[in-house]
């Protein structure tokens, strides 16, 4: 079932398997379009872990036979602030469940084992020689999960990246977990010719009603903030996250 909410395009899936799927055909008909376009496919990864099954889904038949993965470049929506093989490390995840499975990609890695704040330059650095001319970077896909607080990316409740317009990355200080993110700022988020979310589970419906149809408070729920001015954003959603949207 799908419907418009708010500029929202609202998705409920029967599960997060076919939330997958679903994901999966939207990446390869949107990769069709834009390298058939501008030849190449600019695509911002969530991290998490409700996306690796669509990492999974990408790495193998069919899906993978139907993109041109040598004009696909991959980059992060944000990464924790710990080594490339840290169990934590959001690009460890796609790299086990898409990178190695893709080798013609062109990937670009946020350096998380880097102080954050030169991470987050370095970063900003690499959109810039790679959306030249474009200010903020219009990524042709940004895929994004969400926590049950209503965090996007390293985006969380109540912290300095919400406030940032001046640069694309930023290194963000979470106070509740005690710990640096190095993470995209809503400028690129909102530039991004399509916003996918996808988001599952019962523990995420109290965010999922305030971001889709609540009063507006970015500051309390982050992602209600992802709302691109010239593209698309949509929830692709299971049941039990769209339950407490009426
Ligand atoms: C991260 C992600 C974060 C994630 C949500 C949902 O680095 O953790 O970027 O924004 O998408 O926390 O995570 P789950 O998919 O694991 O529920």
């Amino acid at each position: 079932m799908s419907t418009n909410r708010g500029g929202r395009e609202i998705v409920t899936l029967p599960n997060l398997d076919a939330v997958s799927h679903e994901a999966a055909e939207r990446f390869v008909s949107l990769a069709s379009a834009a390298i058939g376009q501008s030849g190449r496919f600019t695509v911002a990864l969530a991290g998490g872990s409700t996306p690796e099954r669509l990492y999974k889904l990408l790495a193998a038949s069919p899906y993978r036979e139907r993109v041109r993965w040598n004009a696909v470049h991959l980059f992060f929506g944000d990464e924790r602030t710990v080594p490339p093989d840290d169990a934590q490390s959001n690009y460890r995840m796609a790299k086990r469940s898409l990178l190695d499975a893709v080798p013609e990609a062109h990937v670009y890695r946020m350096e998380g084992e880097r102080e954050p704040h030169e991470a987050a330059a370095s970063y900003d650095t690499v959109l810039r020689e790679q959306f030249v001319g474009q200010n903020p970077p219009r990524f042709d896909l940004i895929l994004l999960g969400m926590g049950p607080d209503g965090h996007t990316a390293s985006l969380f409740p109540h912290t300095d990246a919400l406030d940032v317009t001046a640069t694309f990355v930023v290194a963000n200080y979470v106070a509740k977990m005690d710990t640096w993110r190095l993470t995209l700022t809503y400028p690129v988020l909102n530039a991004a010719a399509q916003v996918l979310f996808l988001v599952g589970g019962a523990d995420k419906a109290p965010a999922v009603r305030e971001v889709v149809q609540g009063a507006s408070n970015c500051s309390e729920y982050p992602s209600q903030g992802v709302l691109p001015s010239d593209g698309t954003v949509t929830f692709l959603l299971d049941p039990a996250a769209a339950a407490q949207v009426v």
